[in-house]
């Protein structure tokens, strides 16, 4: 089990909980603080938002042995006892915006999240600050309308809400900081390194150990195993062994953007959040931010890394097409050295990756865009938010106007329409020369139909997925094509 001191609500709180024990589970069961509600387990619902140094994220993702030593969580009990907390609260209800009440204690960190950050408060962004946040009975209109009524009240009071909950250490912190570090608490099961040799060390002592990032792909994928048998299947293998965990989130080195000779480089426990929102990787990787913009909602976002996003190996994972398209590479490092291989190389089949089991994922090498190139994302799922695409599709292409934009170079790379990710390299030598005009659409779709081969399965057919590749792929070059070009 680990150890850790925490301010609940502003109160310091001791708790001793297996490593990989959801927040959720620790704060209602152990703690009793059961604002938080379990809606559905797996970070889909947002019932168990919560803040997490600041930020929100939903509880029953979160490891408990990934909370540092001394974070602050403030739950919906916390929120409803501050100002703008009560404000929020008594316009939810003046509005009629809540009904049940099951989704009210995580709406109410979600608007509050929103509402303490926002410069500028708009309908659109309060529906994408609730965006993760389910509500079966109200309907959104409610909720937004007070969500807006709030503003203007908490506006009327004349105060900077920003840091306005600080109720214990770093209120403003980051959510994956620096985590008490296991050897101190005599913990085996759960390794909490603050270096990059310290965690390839544990990884050559014990290869093959379950490495967690921001968990939300493990702790949903736990979660989901653990019902297997209430819904009458036979439960899968495990996804995880039980020990050793290397947990990634303490190593600062991990977390960073920066740009070297034309490339940008990620550290590997990167957030999804902070990629979408990066200076650096909007100027010259825009597709990779749309593309994190476009994943979960915002506590999915900030738990979330760039590193779980590629090893994990969903052919749906987002972040993987716009890298592909740029030809990024991996670094991956043992305690015997590091080797880069490219993203297309990483993957061998559905979720099998080239990582040697004392190997980690360091860094992504990313290309920047050159003079003429341009690059956009777009995905296609069930609804905005929260959704494993159908399909998604990143372009990166370079376009030469000579009178009219021509294309002289794509990089075409499709999600969700084969086991892994994949480029389309017939259809790239043949875009290279073309401008594109309506009247290459039909071309498009036939070349694209005949270079992948998608199956059917509770997301999407295979034919409605290979005729959305071609559109999707058709939509971004014909924008592409009149944008301006990186110079
Ligand atoms: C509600 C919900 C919505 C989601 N929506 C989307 C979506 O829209 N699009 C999308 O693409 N994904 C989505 N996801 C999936 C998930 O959020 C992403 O794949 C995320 O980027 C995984 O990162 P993580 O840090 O949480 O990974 P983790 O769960 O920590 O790890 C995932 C896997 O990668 C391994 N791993 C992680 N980091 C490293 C490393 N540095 N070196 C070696 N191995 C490593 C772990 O051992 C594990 O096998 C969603 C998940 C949830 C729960
Ligand atoms: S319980 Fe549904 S998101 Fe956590
Ligand atoms: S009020 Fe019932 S789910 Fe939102």
């Amino acid at each position: 089990v680990i150890a850790r001191r925490w301010q609940v609500n502003g109160v310091r709180r001791e708790v001793e909980a297996p490593p990989l024990e959801p927040l959720l589970r620790v704060l209602r069961e152990r703690l009793l603080v059961t604002g938080p509600k379990e809606g559905c387990g797996e970070g889909e619902c947002g019932a168990c938002t919560v803040l997490l140094n600041g930020e929100p994220v939903t509880a029953c993702l979160v490891a408990a042995g990934a909370v540092p030593e001394d974070s602050a969580i403030l739950t919906a009990e916390g929120i409803a006892d501050l100002e703008l907390g009560r404000v929020i609260t008594e316009s939810l209800i003046d509005h009629g915006a809540v009904q049940c009440g099951i989704c009210f204690p995580g709406m109410l960190v979600a608007v509050y999240a929103y509402l303490r950050d926002a410069r500028e408060v708009t309908a659109a962004a309060a529906r994408e600050a609730i965006s993760g946040n389910l509500c079966r009975c109200t309907g959104y209109r409610r909720i937004v309308h007070a969500t807006l009524a709030a503003a203007r009240d908490a506006a009327a009071r004349g105060r900077d809400w920003r840091g306005a909950e600080a109720c214990g250490a770093d209120a403003n912190g980051d959510a994956s900081g620096a985590v008490a570090r296991s050897a101190d608490s005599g913990n085996a099961e759960l390794f909490a390194p603050e270096t990059l040799a310290e965690a390839l060390a544990h990884r050559a002592r014990h290869p093959g150990s379950l490495v967690l990032a921001g968990g939300t792909d493990l702790m949903a994928q736990r979660a989901a195993r653990r019902s297997e048998p209430l819904l009458g299947r036979s439960p899968s293998p495990p996804v995880a062994p039980e020990s050793p965990v290397l947990f990634l989130g303490g190593i600062a080195h991990l977390r960073s953007v920066s740009r070297e000779q034309g490339d940008l480089l990620i550290g590997a426990t990167t957030s999804v959040e902070t990629i979408a929102h990066d200076a650096l990787v909007i100027r010259w990787a825009p597709a990779l931010a749309q593309a994190a913009r476009l994943l979960g909602a915002r506590p999915i976002r900030h738990l979330a890394t760039i590193g779980g996003n590629l090893v994990n190996a969903s052919p749906a994972a987002d972040l993987v097409p716009p890298l592909a398209a740029a030809d990024a590479r991996l670094l991956l490092q043992s305690s015997h050295g590091g080797r880069e291989v490219p993203v297309g190389a990483f993957y061998r089949g559905y979720k099998q990756v080239d990582l040697r089991p004392d190997e980690v994922l360091v860094r992504i090498r990313v290309p920047a865009l050159r003079a003429h190139e341009t690059e956009g994302f777009r995905k296609l799922g069930t609804r905005r938010a929260q959704s494993i695409a159908k399909v998604c599709a990143a372009v990166r292409v370079r376009v030469e106007d000579r009178g009219v934009a021509r294309i002289t170079r794509a990089a075409i790379a499709l999600g969700s329409v084969a086991p892994t990710v994949v480029r389309l390299p017939q259809t790239e030598a043949r875009l290279a020369g073309c401008s594109f005009s309506e009247s290459l659409r039909p071309q498009l779709y036939a070349w694209i139909a005949g270079e992948i081969a998608p199956i059917s399965d509770v997301r999407s057919t295979a034919a409605y997925r290979s005729r959305a590749a071609g559109v999707l792929v058709a939509d971004l070059l014909d924008e592409l094509t009149q944008t301006p070009r990186s110079e």
